[in-house]
């Protein structure tokens, strides 16, 4: 069977559903996967046999250039049921053109839009039952890209391979995150990788992560490479506080990823009336602010960890416990809002929602 989008999409449907084997009470994050996979490869120069398959194990030789030198991309986005039991995804379009703007800087062949949004399509709607619908809940989906060819001389691959995978999957974190300032390791540099979504920038945050693990942090947060004096963002999303009123970000510069998350609560948080500063921000004043008791919120945004709160920032030998949750006021608007807004509860006055 095949499905005609605009594309031509080959579906061979699973013999063996795990549909009934998957409990929606007692999901966690990416462990647990749906039962198709998209696939596309590019081969001579062409995107071609585009195809919806059960999910299942790569074959790979061992000779892989993306296994010895990395080039390797990814996405995440999410998908909801919404209030009729209708399939909705948030911004979708973003992720095709970062997963693009990734692809050129890891020099890997870009992908056409429409591929990126057909594949999606077919296997949001072969898979749409995977969708969970318990609170916090949701279709996590994966679009990555990797190379294909198998050759060990040091060159950009001819070859590559972009798939989609999904999964069920409930909060990233699940409680109030404690993070810790990096003043030593760095995850980007000026004219580095940090703007792309690159398999070796998570892997490069490993173990400084791990040490701040074993210090009783869940996360860190980046420092400019250069003199550790500004704050960047975290290993798995970008960071914001609420200091002196005015909601304050770092720019978008070359060690910064684009968050789809970062961008939306920018927006609507301007359109509620706040000020909101893109601009450098010293580790000094952030201190300084926790001190002072102007910086009255601090969270994370991502689309796995939606709207995460900071509880407490630890820097050199201090520990700085920030306002309660409860008193917060803007970052729970802000949750509330999108979470809403995502699952259809209350109208898409920016235009974010794409109904599958
Ligand atoms: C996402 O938020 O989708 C990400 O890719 C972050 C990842 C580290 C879970």
């Amino acid at each position: 069977m095949s499905v005609t989008t605009s594309l031509e999409i080959k579906i061979t449907q699973t013999q063996n559903s795990k549909l009934d084997t998957f409990n929606q009470n007692e999901l966690a994050f990416g462990k647990v996967f749906s039962d198709h996979m998209f696939v596309a490869d590019f081969v001579n120069g062409k995107w071609q046999d585009l195809r919806i398959e059960p999910f299942a194990d790569l074959v790979m030789s061992p000779a892989n250039s993306m296994i010895h030198y990395g080039q390797s991309i990814f996405e995440g986005l999410k998908a909801y049921k919404g209030i009729n039991g209708e399939v909705l995804t948030f911004r979708p379009e973003m992720n095709a053109a970062r997963m693009n703007e990734s692809a050129i800087r890891m020099c890997m062949a870009e992908l056409p839009q429409d591929i990126f949004m057909e594949g999606l399509k077919a296997l949001l709607t072969i898979d749409k039952d995977w969708i969970p619908s318990v609170p916090g809940s949701s279709l996590y989906i994966r679009p990555f890209m990797f190379a294909m060819d198998n050759v060990l001389g040091v060159r950009p691959s001819e070859s590559y391979r972009f798939m989609i995978i999904a999964s069920p999957s409930g909060a990233y974190y699940s409680e109030p995150v404690r993070v810790k300032i990096e003043n030593h390791f760095s995850r980007a540099c000026a004219g580095g990788t940090g703007a792309a979504k690159a398999a070796g920038n998570y892997a490069a945050a490993l173990y400084p992560s791990k040490l701040a693990k074993e210090q009783g942090f869940h996360q860190l947060i980046w420092t400019d490479a250069k003199e550790h004096k500004y704050i960047e963002e975290a290993g798995t999303m970008n960071v914001m506080f609420m200091l002196d009123g005015k909601l304050v970000t770092s720019p978008l510069t070359a060690t910064i990823l684009p968050g789809v998350t970062r961008d939306s609560v920018l927006k609507l948080v301007a359109s509620w009336g706040y000020e909101v500063e893109e601009r450098r921000l010293s580790v000094d004043e952030l201190i300084e602010g926790a001190k002072s008791g102007k910086l009255t919120e601090a969270f994370g945004v991502g689309t796995a960890a939606t709207i995460a709160q900071i509880s407490a920032i630890g820097y050199e030998d201090e520990i700085f416990e920030l306002p309660a949750v409860e008193s917060r006021e803007v970052s729970p608007r802000i949750f509330q809002f999108m979470e809403d807004v995502k699952r259809g509860k209350i109208a898409d006055e920016f235009g974010w929602i794409m109904e599958i």
